[in-house]
């Protein structure tokens, strides 16, 4: 067990849809601590950077272009397994394989599409924490 940090992002589509407050209420109800965030408009340089790791998959344009497409809300949260605790939170990948009562499978349908990022192991946490908040 371990303090953590993860990088939560609130995609596009969530934020579109109203669902931001919603959202970051589910990750304080678990018990993680907000200690960063912000409103912005990823650029396609920043998402490029951000999800480098898949730069050689099929779906690298289409998610870069998502992501791009609206405004978002960034965030870092801490906390005892902030990692897993916020993958718990959010749920599956695909939205059609997450449980109800998880972010993605109470909101999303379609893998695209799928409302919310967390950091995959305290090194991207830490790595993707960077990106959005070179100033922390
Ligand atoms: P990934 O890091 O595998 O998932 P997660 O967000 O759960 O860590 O993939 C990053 C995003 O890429 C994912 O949230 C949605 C998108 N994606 C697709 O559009 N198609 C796919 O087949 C996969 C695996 C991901
Ligand atoms: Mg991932």
């Amino acid at each position: 067990m371990a303090i953590e940090k993860t990088l939560i992002l609130v995609k596009p589509d969530a934020f579109a849809r109203g669902l931001t407050g919603e959202i970051i209420a589910r990750f304080e109800r678990k018990g993680l601590k907000i200690v960063a965030a912000k409103h912005l408009t990823v650029t396609e340089d920043l998402a490029k950077q951000h999800y480098a790791e898949h730069a050689e998959r099929p779906f690298f344009g289409e998610l870069v272009s998502f992501i791009t497409s609206g405004p978002i809300v960034a965030l870092v949260l801490e906390g005892e397994s902030a990692i897993k605790a916020a993958r718990q939170v959010i749920g599956a990948t695909n939205p059609l394989e997450a449980t109800t009562g998880s972010i993605r499978g109470d909101f999303a349908i379609e893998i695209g599409t799928n409302m919310v990022h967390g950091s995959d192991s305290p090194e991207s946490g830490i790595r993707e924490a960077g990106i959005f908040f070179p100033e922390l």
